[in-house]
């Protein structure tokens, strides 16, 4: 496999077979420790983040590789009014694969047509996010030993989170598979998503404003943060930034068996007192994201071990 860009590069075979990796990995790392010695992963971040970058340069030294990158636009020659296609083909020389994350939709297509090596898109914009939703379904298969008949909650940001979007096209090729889009009249998902991938194929799915009407339903309660950074406006950020706040009282309807998840970074929308509920799977969903990038790097550097 040449890129990553979109979750929907990758067939659900493949899907299947990433996660029947990370699952050896998770059992026998030592098995992985030099499967990508004398390799290079370049982490390219022209927008923030904690768990995407450091688990990507964590992936890569377990594997036995190294790695190079920034992890801010500033640092690099971008504030020299570099083009970023310049910049993607002068660390394609350099790296054998680089993971980029980037504030615009589209960026990593243009930078793919340059590099010469393979592109991971770690997040573009508002748009897609196809490595947390690596890690999200390595999460849910691990809890649920299933992708068929989930009834998923998404709530808060719909709008601009990209990785609700990706999830979206990722889980709407399984069966038995209902949404339920819990977010302000503002950040609705987005209509694009819901013809494409929902309506065109007969997903159900419902939109509501109040999780409270939907918990003792769902099997997944997906939870996000309003992205600030994407608002025009910083009053309706403010506004609308608590709308959803998860506490555990507002979980004692829900099944036993249901999971929460989040992408994280979180601000306020899970209260720090729901982190204890064996519900909780945030952490746990941040510690398979290492696992499934060694999966992804090992199969798009055609490593087999
Ligand atoms: C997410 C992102 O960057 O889209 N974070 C992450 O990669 N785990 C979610 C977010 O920033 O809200």
């Amino acid at each position: 496999m040449k890129n990553l860009m979109n979750i929907t590069d990758l067939t659900v075979e493949e899907i299947d077979e990433l996660i029947a990796v990370a699952e050896d990995i998770i059992a026998n790392p030592v098995k992985y420790q030099d499967a990508c010695r004398h390799k290079l992963l370049a982490t390219l971040f022209f927008e923030p983040s904690t768990r995407t970058r450091l688990s990507f340069e964590s992936a890569m030294h377990r594997l036995g590789g190294s790695v190079v990158g920034f992890s801010e636009a500033g640092s690099s020659s971008s504030a020299k009014g570099e083009s970023l296609s310049d910049t993607v083909q002068t660390v394609g020389c350099y790296a054998d694969i680089i993971a980029m994350r980037h504030p615009k939709e589209g960026a990593p297509v243009v930078a793919a047509r340059r590099a010469g090596v393979p592109i991971i898109n770690a997040g573009d914009g508002a748009h897609n996010h196809p490595t947390q939703t690596l890690t999200d379904l390595l999460t849910i298969w691990r809890c649920k030993k299933r992708f068929n008949n989930l009834t998923i909650g998404l709530c808060g940001d719909l709008k601009f989170g990209r990785t609700v979007h990706s999830l979206v096209g990722a889980m709407a090729r399984y069966s038995g598979i209902k949404f339920v889009f819990i977010a302000p009249e503002e950040l609705r998902f987005p209509r694009y998503i819901i013809e494409d991938e929902l309506e065109s194929r007969g997903i159900e799915y419902k939109e509501v404003s109040t999780m409270e009407e939907v918990m003792p339903e769902l099997d997944v309660l997906y939870m996000t943060r309003v992205q600030r950074e994407r608002f025009f406006n910083e009053a309706d950020y403010i506004r609308l930034k608590d709308t959803y706040i998860l506490t555990p009282d507002k979980l004692v309807p829900a099944k036993q068996d249901m999971i929460v998840m989040h992408p994280l970074p979180r601000v306020n929308e899970i209260s720090v007192a729901v982190d204890d509920d064996p519900r909780a799977m945030y952490f746990p969903q941040a510690k398979n994201g290492m696992f499934i990038r060694m999966a992804l790097i090992l199969k798009m550097l055609e490593v087999t071990v």
